[in-house]
């Protein structure tokens, strides 16, 4: 890793000496600071610009130095290649004078390294623990799919409570609202289930991408591993694909009626669409609710070029006849403009508890086909929309069993599994 880096470090070196470009090349996040997990192959290289240059030409030499690469896109546009086994990110990045000053959020990222890097010797491999730890219990990864905590967090974690054990410790205990302040200097309100004020930016919490459920998931978690430490915590045991007869298991015990949307994922990073997905998950499920539907769980996914979102249906038929309930029934004006919309009840207009009520036919009686006839009406964001009206498939009940896919059927074995450590 030393090796490797160096070397990209110097080839560009030598391209902005060549071009007479000021450059500060600079190795960040774990690599830098001897706390990345064996196994991981990630190299975080930010291209430092002074203030007032334009990241344009960094970015050029980025391009060059790893000719085969994609351009990924943050707050700025960055290059992630694959070089000697290394996936390795070129960040452009602005050298402001503290970290509170930045103009992107990547250009705090070298604070940390000096901040952690001074500070974390000799704790390197209890950052490894925790992180390990965080691993295997599925909450680690600041990416807004997983919303747990970014490495980061754990090093600061550590910095704050010293030891593995002692975050453990501390983190069982933890309640929403949890503050943490090393420096002592923060100044922004927060809202967010964790607040770890950055020690090189006062206003900036540290855990902003935490979710509620994955802090409270990594708090059970703890507690159950100090009530009984065991190995497997740090690795999450592989989950096989569900197979057809499994499947069958599943659907038959819980006799729910799961209904897929699946649908082309739009081309997108995972950091788009994954907030994309839940809030068009969101509508839907409003949509099916306020349609006297019910909804036992949900959950959203996305695996090679696909999407889906999965409602699993507690009831997903409903009788042909509905009530209308209507306004009270002395107010003349709006029972004209009730009984004006409801033109065909099947019965009524009556009174019940002094109010107007009709029964008259729903226009969907079945889940499946008020999201056959609706979503693609639904606003759901631009990206998804678009793609959900090019075409959909809507599966139902065994016919899952038709999407083969590993990666559907990883998903499916998560979904049905749902179990956690919680102590
Ligand atoms: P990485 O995601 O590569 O994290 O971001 P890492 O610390 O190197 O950890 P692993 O071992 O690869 O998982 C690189 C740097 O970007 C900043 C941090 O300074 C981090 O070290 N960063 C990243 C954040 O501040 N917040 C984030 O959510 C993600
Ligand atoms: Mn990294």
């Amino acid at each position: 890793m030393a090796e490797t880096s160096a070397a990209i470090i110097a080839r560009i070196e030598d391209l902005a000496r060549e071009r007479g470009i000021p450059l500060k090349v600079m190795l960040v996040g774990s690599a830098a600071r001897s706390t990345w997990l064996s196994g991981d192959h990630d190299l975080d290289i930010f291209l430092g610009v002074p203030l007032g240059d334009d990241l344009g030409r960094a970015l050029e030499i980025a391009r060059l130095v790893a000719p085969d690469h994609v351009e990924k896109y943050a707050e700025h546009a960055y290059v992630h290649a694959q070089m000697d086994g290394f996936e390795v990110d070129l960040v452009p990045c602005f050298l402001v004078e503290d970290a509170s000053r930045l103009l992107s959020a990547v250009d705090r990222t070298p604070f940390h390294t000096k901040y952690v890097g001074g500070r974390i010797s000799d704790r390197e491999d209890e950052v490894l623990l925790l992180k390990q730890f965080m691993k295997g219990v599925n909450v680690y990864g600041s990416e807004l799919k997983v919303g747990g905590f970014s490495g980061y967090l754990a090093e600061l974690l550590v910095l704050c409570y010293g030891s593995f054990a002692e975050v453990l410790q501390a983190a069982s205990a933890w309640r929403p609202g949890q503050r943490l302040d090393l420096e002592g200097h923060g100044t922004g309100r927060h809202d967010e289930p964790l607040i770890v004020v950055d020690p090189v930016d006062p206003g900036r919490n540290v855990a902003a991408a935490l979710t509620l459920d994955k802090m409270l998931q990594f708090a059970g978690a703890a507690r159950s591993f100090l009530a009984e430490p065991k190995l497997d915590f740090f690795f999450a045991p592989s989950q096989p694909p569900l197979s057809d007869e499994e499947l069958i298991a599943r659907i038959n015990e819980r006799r729910t009626m799961p209904i897929l949307l699946e649908f082309a994922a739009p081309d997108v990073v995972e950091d788009v669409l994954y907030p994309q997905l839940r809030k068009a998950e969101g509508s839907i499920k409003a949509l099916l609710e306020r349609s006297g539907f019910s909804i036992l769980r949900s959950d959203v996914s996305a695996y090679r070029d696909r999407a889906v979102m999965l409602f699993e249906m507690e009831v997903w038929q409903l009788s042909k006849a509905c009530r209308r309930i209507g306004p009270p029934a002395w107010d003349a004006e709006h029972i004209a403009r009730f009984l004006a919309a409801h033109p065909r009840p099947l019965s009524g207009p009556y009174i019940a508890n002094g109010k107007v009520v009709v029964e008259e036919a729903r226009r969907y009686t079945s889940a499946r086909d008020l999201l056959e006839g609706e979503s693609a009406n639904l606003s759901l964001g631009k990206h998804l929309s678009a793609s959900i009206r090019d075409g959909h498939n809507i599966y139902a009940g065994y016919e899952l069993l038709g999407i083969k896919d590993e990666g559907f059927r990883t998903f499916l074995a998560h979904y049905f599994q749902a179990e956690f450590r919680i102590g």
